[in-house]
């Protein structure tokens, strides 16, 4: 008897996924572009063949790229050899070189890779004749922004919120009570008056209004008087219209933290709260940086551009290398900075925080990276997690007037 060997069906990748990769190329290609010196006109050409280059999900081939001299530059021949002119073809050449990279990037989660590794991947195909030298060097150099600068950026964030810290620890204090928080707070009105603001809101309702830090406490309990003081001393770091978001979504994601934090009982609650309140803070340090960098940064981010592809194309280093800087430079505890800098690879560490931290950015809906399936699962089976917890996370993970 023989068996009939069935020709493999076609996979079905999601046009999301496709249009989401067309877009990275698109957003790598023109960055590249300028930085070869290339005109608005050429920019424009590139932004647009990138946009698609895999259209009806073909690979860029000969095939694809007459189609795409017709319809982008009006030529009526299909046949490349006797149609394009070298400004073309090194068009074309530098898409196949972004095409190529934004693959690697996307391959991460499966492989340990750094940009500086991809760069160097590359330049030993550029050696071999893959790809155009002279377009790889422009990818890999990084204009206008080093970690070095990010180094001087963080040291004009304001000195870490020891008192963040501090709070944190007493609410992990079983013993601990209004008297001790007061001690904290000490003259500081200002973090005074947030927790008694919090505690005569609506959220809580008193039948009398309170007016001193021990009834807030006895109202409100420790734990979370301890959190409204940790969020109230981060606040004033996220003061201005741009990095608004990032407040809401890091106090989200403190949120999410503590709640996953709970289920698992393998990390401490208060620990993974103030974890999540700091994991974005590299973020902080970047819209810091110049006001050039801030506008290329949104705009990007504008165009549906994940943060970390766009940091990574901007900067050749993301969010998380820019928050390892800052936990130095806070001298975070060892547990914290690990966290902080391996939110997004939790696979480089041992830290179960750093899963947690994962998790909670994956359940905020944040899309600051691609989804990893991997990442997800190693995540849930080391913390002693499992899908069903996320799915029962509270919706509303902040009162609003925090
Ligand atoms: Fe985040
Ligand atoms: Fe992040």
């Amino acid at each position: 008897m023989t068996t009939e060997c069935k020709p493999l069906a076609p996979v079905d990748i999601p046009e999301t996924a496709m249009r989401a990769h067309c877009r990275r190329v698109s957003v790598a290609a023109v960055e590249l572009a300028k930085r070869l010196g290339w005109s608005m006109d050429r920019q424009r050409t590139v932004h647009e063949l990138s946009e698609r280059h895999h259209e009806g999900r073909s690979p860029l081939n000969v095939k694809t790229v007459g189609r795409l001299l017709t319809e982008v530059w009006g030529y009526e021949s299909q046949d490349e050899s006797t149609t394009t002119t070298e400004a073309q073809r090194e068009e074309v050449s530098l898409i196949e070189l972004c095409c190529f990279f934004v693959q690697r990037w996307e391959f991460i989660p499966y492989e340990l890779m750094t940009f500086p590794e991809i760069v160097n991947e590359l330049r030993g195909m550029a050696t071999e004749g893959f790809f155009d030298k002279r377009l790889v060097e422009g990818l890999a150099v990084v204009p206008s922004v080093k970690l070095t600068d990010v180094k001087q950026a963080v040291s004009r964030l304001p000195v870490f919120p020891a008192i963040a810290l501090r709070a944190m620890k007493l609410a992990q204090n079983m013993n601990a009570s209004g008297f001790h928080l007061e001690e904290i707070i000490g003259a500081d009105a200002v973090l005074a008056g947030e927790i008694l603001q919090v505690a005569n809101s609506p959220l809580y309702s008193p039948a009398m209004p309170i007016r001193s830090i021990r009834q807030a406490v006895i109202l409100m309990g420790m734990p979370e008087s301890c959190r409204v003081i940790t969020a109230a001393a981060f606040r004033p770091m996220f003061q201005s219209p741009l990095v608004r978001p990032l407040w809401n979504h890091s106090l989200e994601v403190a949120r999410l933290a503590e709640a996953l934090a709970r289920t698992t009982d393998k990390v401490d609650a208060e620990e993974a709260f103030l974890a999540g309140l700091m994991h974005d803070i590299g973020r902080l340090a970047l819209w810091k940086l110049h006001s050039k960098l801030s506008v290329q940064y949104a705009a990007l981010l504008e165009q549906g551009c994940e943060p970390m592809f766009a940091e990574t194309v901007l900067c050749g280093f993301d969010h998380t290398q820019s928050g390892r800087e800052v936990a130095a430079h806070w001298r975070l505890p060892q547990n914290l900075a690990q966290a902080v800098e391996f939110h997004h690879q939790p696979e480089r560490t041992d830290s179960l925080l750093a899963r947690v931290l994962y998790l909670a950015e994956h359940c905020s809906g944040s899309n600051e990276d691609l989804p990893s399936l991997s990442r997800l699962t190693a995540a849930l089976e080391l913390t002693g997690l499992e899908e069903a917890h996320l799915r029962m996370l509270p919706g509303d993970h902040a009162p609003a007037n925090w």
